[in-house]
């Protein structure tokens, strides 16, 4: 088998030609790892891996980070549930955000295998915080480089959130310790970041999580941010992943967004996630 990695149109790449029933070779690991590295979300389809197997594979990358807000799988800890009921309304995921960047050092990313899909619906999109970046002038990307942000779940899983990032139950009742969420620090991240796989200059400002600039009120910071989000939200930035059985996406949080759509009401999805460790975040120079 040769490996193949075809560019997507707006950010990621499809990688063809490995096998990860059977595993990856040192040498095709070796690029893979070049490949999220640089594409920010790879993709894989018809990959009919078991729970022990994608355990497996996520630790090749790096130690994984047990979610503490979504259910866990019954059998295995290290897997969390990422589904929706057939008669819940809310998603998980289903506005614009990057994980984990309420932790002083956010996860690098998930793995997440479709376990079960709609008929049709339930998309992925994700952005790409490379080439958001890149397409600023010069002279915004200065600016940008001198600004660092404050980051907080406490909005989104804490006692008084009330959006759609949490799990909740078919009644309403959420399920994972919003307790938890009280007691997090809100970590400061620079606004744009040298990626610790890549070397390249990253956007790292979200819609879910980023609360304002750092030394800035949230009320003087909306303005920029928003001005910030409507331009990494463009199409160009953007590929929309259609889940098939079998299919694996795994991006990296510090170069990506992603947003998950909740279009198939009365349907059920069931999403399996892995999340590994990152690395601590510097600011690019
Ligand atoms: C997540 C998430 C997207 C999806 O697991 O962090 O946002 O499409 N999921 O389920
Ligand atoms: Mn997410």
């Amino acid at each position: 088998m040769t490996m193949d990695i075809c560019p997507l149109e707006g950010v990621g790449a499809e990688i063809s030609g490995v096998d990860l029933v059977r595993g990856l070779s040192d040498a095709e690991f070796a690029t893979v790892r070049a490949a999220f590295a640089q594409h920010g979300v790879i993709f894989f389809r018809d990959q009919f891996i078991t729970e022990s197997q994608h355990i497996a594979f996520a630790r090749r990358w790096a130690p994984i980070n047990i979610n503490r807000f979504f259910a866990a799988h019954p059998d295995h800890p290290e897997i969390a549930l990422v589904s929706k009921e057939r008669d819940q309304r809310d998603n998980i995921g289903g506005g614009w955000h990057t994980d984990h960047s309420y932790d002083h050092i956010p996860a690098m990313g998930s793995i997440l295998v479709a376990r079960e899909l709609p008929e049709s619906g339930g998309n992925t999109l994700f952005a790409s915080m490379y080439a958001a970046y890149d397409a600023l002038s010069e002279g915004f990307q200065r600016m940008l480089r001198s600004l660092n942000a404050v980051h907080s779940a406490r909005h989104i899983f804490g006692e008084a959130a009330s959006t759609h990032y949490q799990q909740s139950d078919a009644r309403g009742a959420r399920i994972g310790n919003s307790a938890a969420a009280e007691h997090l620090q809100d970590p400061v991240h620079p606004v744009v970041i040298h990626h610790p796989l890549s070397g390249k200059k990253a956007l790292y400002v979200n819609p879910a999580f980023t609360t304002r600039f750092a030394g800035w009120t949230e009320e003087e910071s909306r303005p920029l941010l928003m001005q910030i989000y409507a331009h990494c939200m463009k199409p160009e930035f953007v590929h929309e992943f259609v889940w098939r059985p079998g299919s694996i996406a795994f991006w990296d949080n510090r170069a990506t967004w992603h947003f998950a759509r909740n279009d198939y009401h009365g349907q059920r999805r069931e999403m399996h996630r892995i999340t590994v460790e990152g690395e601590a975040l510097c600011a690019a120079h």
